[in-house]
């Protein structure tokens, strides 16, 4: 497993309460895509705290997982009752069967990882997720319409998380990476959020 403390605990701690107001209209409709599409069988890949999760077990969606490399931000789901379904595991190398699942996630991990392990993580996902399920990746991603201001605060916040991830979301934003890892997907819809700063792409998977 990759060494990974970008996390500690106090950052783990109040993840939850810092992206409350900005995150929860993502989060909700993340869950209604797959309320929609028929996601029964979901995973969260790279899940954190497993707030997401909580989204989605709230809507009654029946097989959830989760993974994640740091147990500072997995102790958060732990708490919440997310033993059982939040696993301490490499989201680039998962070990569950080739089409297990009908949709995977990939919420605001991507841009932070190194571009060889983005691209594992994507091509995981591809794997695991069955022909004609849905890959979900919401992260930053800057076009002509976003505002100023939501450039800023998402440089801002990776800058302050510190550790390698503002060079690779700097990176991440250069070479749009996300458009060639899934450049032979259908992409199914994109909606914005945050001043247009974060994007949440569906892919069909093939
Ligand atoms: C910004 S947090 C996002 C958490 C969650 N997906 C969300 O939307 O709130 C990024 C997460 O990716 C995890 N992560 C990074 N690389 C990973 C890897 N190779 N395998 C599993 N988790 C990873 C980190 O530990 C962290 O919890």
């Amino acid at each position: 497993m990759p060494a990974h403390n970008h996390y500690s605990r106090f950052l783990a701690s109040v993840y939850d309460t810092a992206l409350l107001f900005p995150i929860g209209k993502i989060r909700k409709s993340v869950r209604d895509i797959l309320i929609n599409e028929g996601g029964e069988s979901v995973i969260d890949l790279c899940c954190g705290t497993g707030n997401q999760i909580r989204y989605l077990q709230k809507a009654g969606i029946p097989n959830l997982l989760g993974v994640d490399v740091s147990a500072n931000m997995l102790q958060q789901a732990w708490r919440r009752g997310l033993k059982d379904i939040c696993l301490q595991k490499d989201a680039s190398q998962t070990g569950f069967e080739d089409d297990a699942f009908d949709a995977a996630i990939m919420s605001f991990c991507l841009h932070e990882t190194q571009a060889i392990t983005a691209e594992k993580i994507f091509n995981e996902a591809r794997r695991i997720v069955r022909p004609g399920g849905r890959l979900i990746v919401v992260d930053y991603s800057f076009d002509q319409h976003t505002h100023p201001l939501g450039r800023f605060a998402a440089r801002a916040v990776e800058k302050m998380v510190g550790g390698g991830h503002y060079q690779n979301f700097i990176h991440f934003m250069a070479h749009d990476l996300l458009a060639g890892f899934s450049k032979d997907l259908e992409l199914q819809q994109c909606q914005r959020f945050l001043m247009g700063a974060v994007a949440m792409w569906v892919f069909i998977n093939k």
